[in-house]
């Protein structure tokens, strides 16, 4: 079994003291701090970018973990990864034939890499890189928005995924986003899930550090 970990999602902070907001993750037990990039072209919003990653990793010695939902990726991820990012993932849906060289470049950059898939997205579309990938990043939402309902359907591929690993002695991690919180925590970690975000379950929670031991331990 995997290690189990937390990523709250920093798109439910308070973008006006995204400082505090990160130093409050820390000092209650996250693993790692998500940070949902939008462009509001290959998703309806737009977040923040390369600076914001910038700023964070001089504030935190967290892992930073950038989803980028954004058109193009691969002009952009070597520049997320010198600003800080630990781990960078593309959506399969927006490199479709530059997956795995976007993904080389994540790599080569000195970043872990991964390929996310949209709820409507088979894992057969990221099969060819799956052996190079550090994790695989399955959406449980349509991505755009925190506080959406979560997909069960998806489980289906997280349970996939877990069983392609170990028939094959791939190591990556299995992330699920989107409408995860305590109640359905422990669903998505027997179908094979090992890395959590969670944006309103954390951030909507009164106790924050309750709310990542819920989410682990559940
Ligand atoms: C959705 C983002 C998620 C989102 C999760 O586009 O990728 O990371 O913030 O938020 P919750 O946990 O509220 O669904
Ligand atoms: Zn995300």
């Amino acid at each position: 079994m995997k290690e189990i970990k937390i990523a709250p999602s920093i798109l439910s902070a308070d973008f006006s003291k995204m400082g505090e907001e990160v130093k409050s993750l820390e000092e209650s037990g996250a693993d790692l701090v998500h940070c949902d990039v939008m462009d509001g072209v290959f998703v309806n919003n737009i977040t923040f970018g390369i600076k914001m990653v910038e700023d964070l990793r001089k504030i935190t010695s967290l892992p930073l973990d950038c989803h980028l939902m954004i058109v193009e990726p691969q002009k952009y991820v070597e520049r997320f990864v010198k600003a800080g990012a630990d781990i960078v993932t593309v959506h399969a849906e927006a490199c479709k034939e530059r997956l795995k060289d976007t993904l080389m470049l994540i790599k080569d950059a000195g970043a872990k890499c991964g390929a996310v898939i949209n709820p409507d997205t088979p894992v057969s579309a990221i099969s060819k890189v799956l052996p190079l990938s550090d994790m695989v990043l399955v959406m449980s939402v349509f991505p755009g928005f925190g506080g959406q309902k979560f997909i069960p359907e998806v489980l289906e591929k997280v349970r996939e995924l877990r069983s392609l690993a170990e028939e094959n002695g791939w190591n990556f991690d299995i992330e699920i986003d989107g409408g995860i919180s305590p109640s359905n925590a422990a669903e998505v970690k027997s179908a094979g899930a090992n890395v959590l975000v969670a944006g309103s379950a954390v951030f909507k929670a009164p106790d924050r550090r309750q709310a990542i031991e819920a989410l682990r331990k559940n």
